[in-house]
């Protein structure tokens, strides 16, 4: 989109967008957007607005095909050529739109009419309005076999065969005569992008089976890249930003009588390639509904493989999970829309849904099973196609499972000291250094490395429990980082603060901030360029090095309390090593020089 504008229209990146000025009005400041993902430009001075074929339409003033034409030239593509026989399919298909539409305007005419009252009562019932019944084109097949054939008998048997409406008895002689599809049900047209009816589903009023029926595939209607209600739910979503998928044409119909004009659905299939691609080309992610009992959380999970392929950078999935037992259309008819938007609200993110799915119940009591576990989420993410995206969720996924145990087997306020680490002296370890502002300023380094790296603290998690902190502020806010990162793993800068807010530990937590300048000269670990691995090392040596210190600030008290009694030479020279070893750990610059090391 933006090569091609970009060739009249001088363009300057603008976030996610081009923007540029008008070339359908004059302006002086730009106010024309181009959009590559959703392949459209809109102008907000004058309105205009389109896709590339468009675009090229009306700057060029070709028609629709030689903009195509030109285009595809453009591209190197090869348009094939119209052959009379294609003409004549495209012919066909455009006629049998003028039949879908004639029996989607029959049977609403039934439905008004006398042989619908039962429909109708029906639909009272299901506290389904005629206005919403109208909106949707609902209608009725009478209980006949040649209501509709002779309705629509102008069209002829053909076609009313070919769109899937009269059944061609195959068995016997060929004489016997084509007979209505839909009898007696409830019909719920199904319309293309473009609001044209391709084909229908039909209910039975009430219980009975089938309990839909539905057109088969035709030449105008293919189940498996349909989604019924897009035409109206799609340009609600690309507004709202939020594309609700749903199992059912009552859940679509439902919610939108309840204020979800945002909603479709797939015909009663799990969903297909085909219809992903259809809602990510209207939102970045939508969200899937499934029931929360045993079989709509499957289905849940069916829909989130299927996605794994197919995941680029900011395009995914949301999973919402309604009470056992209930559809969306249950839900805002007994307990209203608020109840709906609670469950949107807590729709998990794809890869919350992936984990939660491996790992709930799972059995996890030997290393074999264990490494079971983890050998499926790996493959899991092995499906990704996206390079960086399928790195992203094997760490991810690695690290909660990792976090997972080590918090199940070391709750860190009882046994901070695990990996075969020498456990910390005997003596709590306060840190109180011959120069005690010194540290102070590396307590402070290591909490603002927490606050604006949270992945520092499960990088150095029993370290950091390991820490006593003199500073009432400073030990509080190291507590509630702890508390934060036990609570949720992978939490980030912003939620982590939000956490210290509610410890109130906010102070501290802008104390220790107020000196920081992000940029060079600050330790590794602090600064944004340092990658994260080597980020986790260096914090987890410069936090050694103070607990070191600490120990030995232990030490040192000691020894000079032993000099004190003994006034030997020997203890002395104990009290000078002791120091000269202090100074030498305590020294920034070379704390900076183990850092380093490991870069
Ligand atoms: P549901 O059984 O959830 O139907 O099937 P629903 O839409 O909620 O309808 P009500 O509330 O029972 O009236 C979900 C979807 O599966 C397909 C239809 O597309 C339906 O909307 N389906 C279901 C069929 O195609 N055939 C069936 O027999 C049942
Ligand atoms: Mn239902």
């Amino acid at each position: 989109m933006s090569a091609v504008v970009g060739r009249r229209v001088k363009l300057a990146r603008a976030g996610r967008e081009m923007k540029g000025c008008c070339p359908f009005h004059n302006e002086k400041s730009p106010s024309f957007f181009v959009n590559d993902d959703k392949g459209f430009y809109h102008c907000f001075g004058c309105g205009a607005h389109g896709d590339v074929i468009r675009f090229v339409v009306e700057q060029e003033g070709l028609g629709f095909i030689d903009a195509v034409k030109s285009l595809a030239q453009e591209a190197g593509l090869e348009l094939p050529e119209q052959t009379p026989e294609a003409r004549e399919r495209t012919a066909a298909v455009v006629g049998l739109h003028d039949v879908t539409a004639s029996a989607a305007h029959h049977f609403a005419l039934q439905l008004a009419d006398t042989p619908g009252t039962a429909a109708r009562a029906y639909l009272a019932l299901r506290r389904i309005t005629g206005a919403t019944a109208e909106a949707f084109g609902l209608g009725f097949a009478a209980d006949s076999r040649t209501r509709l054939r002779v309705a629509l008998a102008s069209h002829g048997d053909a076609k009313l065969i070919e769109t899937g409406l009269l059944i061609q008895p195959e068995d016997g002689d060929g004489s016997r005569e084509p007979y209505d599809r839909f009898r007696g049900r409830l019909m719920f047209p199904i319309r293309d992008p473009r609001g044209r009816v391709i084909g229908f589903g039909g209910r039975i009023l009430g219980e009975g089976q089938p309990k839909y029926l539905n057109s088969p595939d035709t030449p105008l209607f293919d189940k498996g890249r349909t989604l019924y209600n897009l035409d109206r739910a799609g340009p609600v979503a690309r507004k709202s930003g939020r594309l609700i998928v749903v199992e059912g044409y009552m859940d679509v119909i439902g919610l939108a009588q309840a204020g979800f004009a945002d909603a479709v659905a797939p015909l009663g299939t799990a969903l297909t390639e085909a219809q992903l691609a259809l809602m990510w080309r209207l939102v970045p992610e939508p969200v899937l509904c499934f029931d929360g009992d045993a079989a709509g959380q499957r289905a849940g999970l069916r829909a989130a493989l299927r996605a794994l392929p197919l995941l680029e950078p900011g395009k995914s999935l949301r999973f919402a999970t309604l009470p056992p037992g209930q559809d969306p259309d249950d839900l805002v008819r007994e307990r209203g829309a608020g109840a709906f938007d609670a469950v949107l609200a807590a729709a998990e993110p794809l890869i919350d849904r992936l984990w939660r799915s491996e790992t709930e119940g799972a059995d996890t009591s030997t290393p074999e099973r264990r490494a079971a576990v983890l050998a499926r989420l790996d493959a899991h993410a092995g499906e990704i196609k996206h390079p960086d995206l399928q790195r992203f969720y094997r760490q991810e996924l690695r690290d909660r499972f990792y976090a997972l145990f080590r918090r199940e087997r070391t709750p860190w306020v009882k046994t901070p000291w695990v990996k075969g680490q020498a456990p910390p002296a005997a003596s709590p370890g306060v840190l109180r250094a011959a120069r005690p502002d010194m540290a102070v300023a590396m307590i402070e380094q290591v909490l603002v490395g927490c606050l604006i790296r949270p992945a520092l603290i499960d990088a150095a998690f029993e370290r950091l429990a390991a820490l006593r902190l003199r500073d009432q502020g400073q030990a509080m806010l190291l507590a509630a980082m702890l508390d934060a990162a036990t609570a949720s793993p992978n939490v980030d800068a912003a939620r982590l603060r939000a956490f210290v807010a509610g410890f109130g530990a906010d102070q501290a937590a802008d104390a220790v901030l107020a000196h920081f300048r992000p940029g060079i000269g600050n330790l590794g670990f602090l600064r944004a360029d340092t990658p994260e691995p080597v980020a986790a090392e260096q914090f987890i040596k410069f936090i050694d090095a103070l607990l070191a210190d600490a120990r030995m600030g232990d030490d040192i008290a000691a020894t000079n309390a032993h000099f004190r009694e003994s006034m030997a030479e020997a203890d002395f020279a104990a009290v000078r090593r002791n120091h000269r070893a202090r100074a030498e750990l305590c020294d920034k610059d070379r704390v900076i020089g183990i850092v380093a090391e490991t870069e």
